[in-house]
Order: structure tokens, then C-alpha cells, then sequence
């Protein structure tokens, strides 16, 4: 998700989408919901009262004063589980889904072309080992740069977690697919909000500030607005069955 229009899309629709798709649980990436980049404890109890069960962040988690005591106290609202032990918050939530049954979801960020203090080969075993003594359905959120990374870590855990969903391009992936082990994956999922711009921001902007390399503060655009994700249909003990892009105007 991405700034106020991405956020108002998802006040707005949220809810009905969830009833017309029948979804049973609900995650979003909202790192960038404040204004472009990081989220307020305000904003994380806002996507919670929208319809999302569990939201996860990224390389922006701490753009924002406040979050970091809001993490330590939130069950719900996660950030990437190789930020290191110091780190307020949690990488790994437990909710129970619309239907009775127990949803992990994992927040891991990639490696490569981003800064990440921890690599995501060293914790994701662990963590989803953890995950899966918990519920017998495990999301988990890669949050990535680079597309052969993304294909990677979804490959690896193949038939160990439901699904693999890519973040942080804000570009969505054509290649939604079940792996051969019954794992669902796309490299990315997409981005909520303003999609006339560049990623989110007022594209004069951005060209701007790649032209001459000066400082340019960014400015969320607003024209373009799409809701983007995935949905994910698997059977109770956490095999994926189908993988399907959404990609609606707002
Ligand atoms: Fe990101």
C-alpha cells in the first residue's frame, strides 16, 4: 500500500472485496501508507479496522517516531524477522482465520541491492519451522529488491509454507504459479495506490531527483489509483490450490 490514496482504496473497498472473494484471512505490506514511506501506530490500527488481519513492513519500517514501542506491543502488525534481536517488534504473527482455522504470517526481507542487517538464509528455517509448529497455514511476505532472490527463497521453502508473496517493487509480477511442492508464489505483488507516477511518488519528482542527483523531497501522486495483491485459495492444512492476481481500479 502506498500513501493517503492507496489508503483511502483500501477504507473504501476493503471490506466488500474481502466478502466477494470469500477471504477468509487478510495481509497487507503497509510500510509505505504514511505518506509514502513508514506507518504510524494510528495508521496500523486504521488498516486493522479496514479489514486487514495481519500487516507487514519492510526496508521503511522505521521511517516513523513511535512505531517501534507500537511494534513491541502489537501482535498483529510485523516487520521483517532479520532486522536482529535489538529490534523493537516481531517478525512472525499467528491469527485465527474467518473460518476457525490458525494463519502464520512471516515478514523476511531480501538481501540483495537493499540493506538488511541479518541474511534471510540464516533465519528462514527457523522461522518458519516456528511458524508451522503454530498454524498449519504459513504466508510468508519476502520483501525484496531483486527478482531472482524472490524466485529463490520461494523455491526453497516450496511445500514447506502456503504461500510465498514478493513486496517492495510496487511493480506487480506476471508469474503467479503453484510450485511443483504446493506452494503458491508471485515475485510481487503489486502496489495499492497511485500507479501515474513513479512507484507511488509524482513521477516530475522522482525524474527529477535521478536527472540531476540533488535532493528532492517526494510527494505522493494520486492520479491511477489500483487496488493490487494476491489471492490465495488452499485447503485447510495449508496446501495452496490456486494463486490469482487482483488488480482493480479504484
Ligand atoms: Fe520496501
Amino acid at each position: 500500500m502506498f500513501g493517503p490514496p492507496g489508503r483511502v482504496a483500501v477504507d473504501e473497498r476493503l471490506p466488500a472485496l474481502r466478502e466477494e472473494l470469500g477471504a477468509d484471512v487478510c495481509i497487507v505490506n503497509g510500510e509505505n501508507v504514511a505518506d509514502g514511506a513508514g506507518i504510524t501506530g494510528k495508521l496500523a490500527d486504521r488498516l486493522l479496522a479496514a479489514g486487514a488481519d495481519v500487516v507487514t513492513l519492510g526496508n521503511h519500517a522505521f521511517r516513523r517516531d513511535g512505531i517501534g514501542s507500537y511494534l513491541d506491543s502489537s501482535e498483529r502488525v510485523i516487520r521483517p524477522a532479520n532486522f536482529g534481536a535489538a529490534t523493537p517488534g516481531r517478525g512472525l504473527a499467528v491469527v485465527e482465520a474467518r473460518n476457525g482455522v490458525a494463519v502464520a504470517v512471516v515478514n523476511l526481507m531480501g538481501q540483495l541491492f537493499v540493506d538488511v542487517p541479518i541474511s534471510p538464509w540464516e533465519v528462514v528455517d527457523d522461522l518458519v519451522a516456528e511458524a508451522r509448529a503454530q498454524a498449519p497455514i504459513v504466508v510468508v511476505d519476502f520483501h525484496a529488491e531483486a527478482t531472482s532472490e524472490k524466485i529463490a527463497i520461494a523455491t526453497w521453502l516450496d511445500s514447506r509454507v502456503t504461500a510465498v508473496i514478493g513486496t517492495h517493487t510496487h511493480v506487480q509480477t506476471n508469474d503467479a504459479r503453484i510450485l511443483p511442492g504446493g506452494t503458491a508464489a508471485v515475485t510481487d505483488a503489486g502496489m495499492t495506490g497511485p500507479h501515474d507516477s513513479v512507484i507511488g511518488v509524482e513521477a516530475e519528482l522522482a525524474i527529477r531527483r535521478m536527472r540531476t542527483r540533488q535532493p528532492v523531497r517526494f510527494q505522493p501522486a494520486h492520479g491511477g489509483v489500483r487496488i493490487e495483491g494476491v489471492f490465495v485459495d488452499c485447503t485447510d492444512d495449508g496446501r495452496a490450490e490456486a494463486i490469482e492476481l487482483l488488480r482493480i481500479s479504484a
